[in-house]
């Protein structure tokens, strides 16, 4: 790492790192500062003005995400700066007299939060007169995960910078002129009918709920009673999620799957269509749950696993008794763990001492 320095923000030292931005050396020294368009993976973007700041020696005040520290810098937030306050007081109006509110007055909740919200409950917002918000949707979109919502939408373009900078598909884009412009795709095609991967990644990045799962639509944030991390198991890469648990009819479910945030894990915050989608099995009324042996009836029985795994072991060693480790082949996935498939290794080599182990990863 190269030598850092010091910058002073609202008359405290924070370290920073050549070629930082004030909003990261803010972040890490835990300085809040509001952000709408900044996401780590993405290159900034200065979008949304959310987050600017006073740099001592500049006429106009500048977006902390991209602007760069440099040594000695002085720096103002809102902490310390009426100004900033004033300037993200009026902001906050601009945004909301064209967002959809709820009853309290507040831009509303949605199943994939609000940053919006959140910042405006640490505001003072004014009243402005509400504008229809001409932006367009795509009514013709039937692809069955990815809602957007246009009355939501900030045009912060983060989710046309993933599609670009992350996934490189460049499914969506911003689209119109000025006060038209909305998240559109070629011809406003359905999401199905253009690049689009559906790895969701759109929704994860959206900072307003613009972008939502449709099938998580009806559970907002507070609907959720924990988040399990867990590893996906769809392929070996090992992306790490997030399994989001809700009580539904007094029975907890899997009802939506989120990447960690990015920074975290392996997959740096993003999945794919599989991991961030294709969670429906998990309660699946066909799912086989519990160990099954055929038993003399010809029929499957549910047993306990040191039952079956008792019958496995002996049926196995009577093969090996019968006609040697030879006659014996283990396969194993590219959905298992590493661990997992070292360990059938061991089984097949130490075990029943037979090189007849085959992944379906290796073809
Ligand atoms: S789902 Fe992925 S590929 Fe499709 S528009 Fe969103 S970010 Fe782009
Ligand atoms: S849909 Fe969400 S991520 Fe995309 S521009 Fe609108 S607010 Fe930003
Ligand atoms: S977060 Fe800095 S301009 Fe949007």
């Amino acid at each position: 790492m190269t030598d850092g320095f010091t910058i002073t923000v609202d008359g405290k030292p924070v370290a920073a790192q050549p070629g930082e931005t004030v909003l990261r050396a803010c972040q890490r020294a835990g300085i809040s500062i509001p952000t709408l368009c900044d996401d780590k993976r993405l290159d900034p973007a200065g979008a949304c003005r959310a987050c600017l700041v006073e740099v001592e020696g500049q006429r106009r005040l500048q977006p902390s995400c991209a602007w760069n520290a440099v040594p000695n810098q002085v720096v103002k937030t809102q902490v310390t700066s009426p100004r900033v306050q004033k300037h993200q007081d009026l902001l906050v109006s601009l945004y909301m007299a064209d967002h959809k509110l709820d009853d309290s007055g507040l831009p509303v909740e949605t199943c994939n939060g609000n940053d919006l919200r959140a910042w405006a409950t640490q505001c003072r917002p004014v009243a402005l007169e509400p504008v229809e918000a001409p932006r367009a949707a795509r009514p013709g979109d039937k692809n069955p995960y990815i809602q957007f919502n246009p009355e939501l939408c900030v045009l912060c373009a983060r989710c046309t910078r993933y599609c670009d900078e992350i996934e490189a598909v460049n499914a969506i884009t911003l689209t119109g002129r000025g006060s038209e412009t909305t998240i559109g795709t070629a011809g406003m095609r359905g999401l199905l009918d253009t690049t689009c991967e559906l790895c969701g990644g759109c929704i994860d990045t959206c900072p307003t709920g613009a972008l939502v799962e449709k099938k998580a639509i009806e559970f907002l944030p507070h609907h959720i009673e924990r988040k399990v991390r867990t590893t996906c198991n769809y392929c070996g890469v090992g992306c790490q999620m997030d399994l989001n648990v809700a009580r539904v009819d007094g029975v907890e479910k899997v009802v939506r799957v989120t990447s960690p945030p990015p920074g975290e894990t392996v997959n740096d915050g993003n999945l794919c269509i599989k991991g961030r989608f294709a969670y429906d099995f998990i309660h699946h009324k066909d799912r086989i749950t519990e160990p099954m042996i055929r038993k003399a009836d010809g029929r499957l029985h549910a047993v306990s696993w040191d039952e079956a795994l008792k019958f496995a072991a002996e049926g196995m060693n009577r093969v090996k008794q019968r006609h040697g480790p030879g006659a014996l082949g283990f396969i194993s996935s590219a959905r298992c763990t590493g661990e997992e498939n070292f360990l059938m290794g061991k089984v097949a080599r130490a075990a029943f001492k037979t090189g007849n182990i085959h992944s379906c990863a290796a073809t």
